[in-house]
């Protein structure tokens, strides 16, 4: 039997191009490289999976700066996604070849759910026959699928987040149901753990690398749960059954000090 993958997921890292600049308090580097640091002291993934909000602003070295941390842990295949805080002038670098993996037994498809200067989310039709194509691909080579996305594809139960999730999903989630190459769908953007399925698919929201939004939250909130608030990442352990397992993990000792912005 075919020997099991490890992929390690990090989203919505919202690095920034100034190294003394912080994001609501925070050094989203810094989280970032604590999120790494434990990560890589309790696997070495066969690749990571950056589904989208690399950067806050777009700015090309704030991608540099991606670059060369994660080039500190690891020099394996990357796949990376576009969120709806990136921009895909300085994001052309990880496109094309680089939104696909493809494993003995598996094929993980990254797709582009970002729209510049937009939170929304919407496929394009040559997005979806793209992706259609790609898992009649898997199929026909006996692959099961992965695909990894920057915005859910369902309702996380947020109201502020889920205007912005992927509008025309349903038709897709129920073309995939149909097709039983696709074993689960991993996306960010929520800022929290999101675990459901559609039909047989799983479908998995991973935290931030850096501040995490509340559950349940009707309007933007920052989740100051002294551990569910903390900086995250998740394990994807794809089988040669084509079974899928995964965990979250938290860093759960890392001083993240919250500014939150003064209201009157
Ligand atoms: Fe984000």
């Amino acid at each position: 039997m075919t020997s099991s993958i490890t992929l390690l997921q990090i989203t919505d890292l919202h690095l920034l191009e100034n190294p003394d600049a912080r994001l609501l308090g925070v050094d989203t580097a810094d989280s970032l490289r604590a999120v790494l640091t434990q990560a890589f002291s309790q696997a070495t993934p066969d690749a990571v999976i950056a589904s989208g909000d690399i950067t806050h602003h777009g700015e090309a070295r704030a991608y540099a700066r991606f670059d060369a941390i994660l080039a500190e842990f690891f020099a394996g295949p990357v796949l990376v996604l576009p969120g709806n805080h990136d921009e895909s002038g300085p994001m052309a670098r990880y496109g094309g070849e680089r939104s696909l993996l493809q494993f003995p037994a598996w094929t993980v498809i990254g797709v582009d759910s970002h729209e510049n200067g937009q939170p929304g989310a919407r496929l394009t039709s040559a997005d979806l026959h793209s992706l259609r194509e790609q898992c009649r691909q898997a199929a026909a080579e006996s692959k099961r699928v992965l695909i990894v996305a920057h915005h859910p594809m369902l309702d996380v139960g947020c109201p502020w987040l889920d205007k912005d999730r992927i509008q025309n999903a349903d038709e897709l989630l129920e073309w995939l149901a149909g097709h039983s190459t696709t074993a689960a769908m991993v996306f960010g953007h929520a800022h929290q753990v999101v675990e459901h399925s559609y039909r047989d698919i799983a479908l998995f929201g991973t935290p931030a690398t850096c501040f995490q939004f509340q559950p349940d939250s009707a309007t933007f909130t920052i989740d100051v749960d002294e551990i569910r608030g903390q900086p995250g990442y998740r394990w994807l352990q794809l089988a040669g059954d084509g079974t899928v397992r995964s965990t979250v993990e938290r860093v759960v000792d890392y001083p993240l000090e919250i500014e939150l912005p003064h209201r009157s």
